[in-house]
């Protein structure tokens, strides 16, 4: 929900009467948040959105996050290796559930072909990370490239399909954050009338929307081709709708409402004095969670200053990261496609070397991704699988075979 948009065919009046050519009349949708208060988009069809011939039980779908308890206890910090994850599946069923609590269930992705459905999420925004490959999403709203480094935003119930892209040269590695009260620009970042500000992290033009609209009045057809399978999820379950045909059928679009993708190397990162706390790198939020994105950036002002993070205890948040590239100022031991879970309860900070070795420094370029929660997160089995046993042990120095320096 950057701003408005608008594509393709609709009448002047909202709830009015549009046809096409042969005089067939066309069927609005209104897909509305917050009841009908809150962000909203009108979508125009050529044929009723209600029309499925069988409705069934899904025996296909993703797996549902269950929590381990050898993933929480004891308290510690915690490491998991996504590149033992091989590329797998479609973007709809292969994501792995890792981390999750009441507000954000956080997965894993590498899927290796295109989803063979569509799908439906009504358990809360999916805000993408893509790390590794490129994608076109497919959605009632028209076409949307994204590739490696990009958010990607899909709303609440908004029907796609992820396209993999094999000219990329690479499978799609990527995580999701499933945001079950929602995903959006955190409320500091606008003006009173929803304008980004000038000292916002991004402007209006930083957010890439998607190509639309999706489907055209065509005498024969015109309607976007692909299967009339629709996956829809909702409190943990998946129901299958055989529709009549592919859903891909609107001509025209309006509203706030529409999948977008976001850069992070189009954050404009903020450097101070000293060292800033990571809300400096606020990108995202939504209830109980905060994004945030660490890019290339020069670091502290200050002649004597410390540009690596400080050790702390910030104890009301679970903090996850995700290491991109770069050289991970505070981390050593840590590659691009592990993610850490630092538990609030128990202090965290750089490894032994880091604090001191970063006197004198004057740029990093690190990227990373992170969320910190307010409330714990449960770590699932298959975070478990994928867990460095010996991380927390890391901070001992010197560091653990194996461990970068
Ligand atoms: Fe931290």
């Amino acid at each position: 929900m950057i701003d408005r948009m608008s594509c393709g065919l609709m009448p002047a009046k909202p709830h009015t009467v549009l046809r096409d050519a042969e005089g067939n009349l066309l069927y609005e949708e209104m897909l509305t948040r917050g009841g009908f208060s809150g962000a909203f988009s009108y979508l125009y069809h050529r044929y009723p959105t209600t029309a499925a011939v069988e409705v069934t039980e899904s025996k296909r779908g993703h797996a549902i996050a269950a929590e381990d308890p050898r993933g929480r206890t004891p308290l510690k910090r915690r490491l998991y290796d996504t590149r033992k994850l091989p590329p797998a599946g479609m973007p709809f069923e292969c994501r792995i559930p890792l981390l999750f609590n009441k507000d954000l269930t956080i997965y894993f992705a590498c899927p290796a072909h295109t989803d063979d459905v569509y799908f439906s999420n009504g358990d809360g925004d999916e805000l993408w990370f893509i790390e590794e490959g490129s994608a076109r999403i497919e959605s009632m709203c028209g076409w949307l490239p994204v590739t490696a480094g990009d958010y990607v935003w899909i709303p609440r119930s908004l029907i796609h399909r992820w396209h993999i892209d094999a000219a990329s040269g690479g499978p799609l590695r990527m995580m999701c954050f499933e945001a079950h009260g929602g995903a959006m620009i955190p409320n500091d970042f606008r003006n009173p009338i929803g304008q980004l500000k000038m000292d916002a992290p991004y402007t209006h033009r930083d957010f890439v929307r998607p190509e639309g609209p999706i489907a055209s009045l065509a005498k024969n057809g015109g309607v976007q081709d692909g299967p009339k399978e629709l996956i829809v999820k909702k409190a943990g379950k998946f129901t299958r709708l055989l529709l009549e045909r592919p859903p891909m059928d609107v001509v025209g679009w309006e509203g706030f409402v529409y999948p977008w993708a976001f850069a992070i190397s189009k954050y404009q990162a903020k450097t101070g004095l000293v060292h800033l706390p990571p809300t400096i790198h606020s990108t995202f939020a939504g209830p109980g969670f905060l994004v945030c994105s660490f890019v290339p950036r020069i670091t502290d002002t200050h002649p004597q200053a410390i540009p690596c993070p400080y050790p702390h205890s910030s104890v009301d948040c679970d903090e996850v990261i995700l290491y991109v590239k770069g050289n991970f100022t505070s981390r050593r031991g840590v590659g691009p496609g592990a993610i850490s879970l630092h538990p609030a309860g128990i202090a965290h900070g750089p490894h032994p070397g880091a604090y001191e070795g970063s006197i004198g420094s004057t740029r990093t370029d690190e990227v990373a991704v992170m969320v910190d929660t307010y409330l714990p997160l449960s770590p699932t089995v298959q975070a478990v699988n994928l867990e460095d046993t010996g991380y927390h042990d890391s901070w001992r120095s010197p560091a653990p075979s194996g461990a970068k320096s």
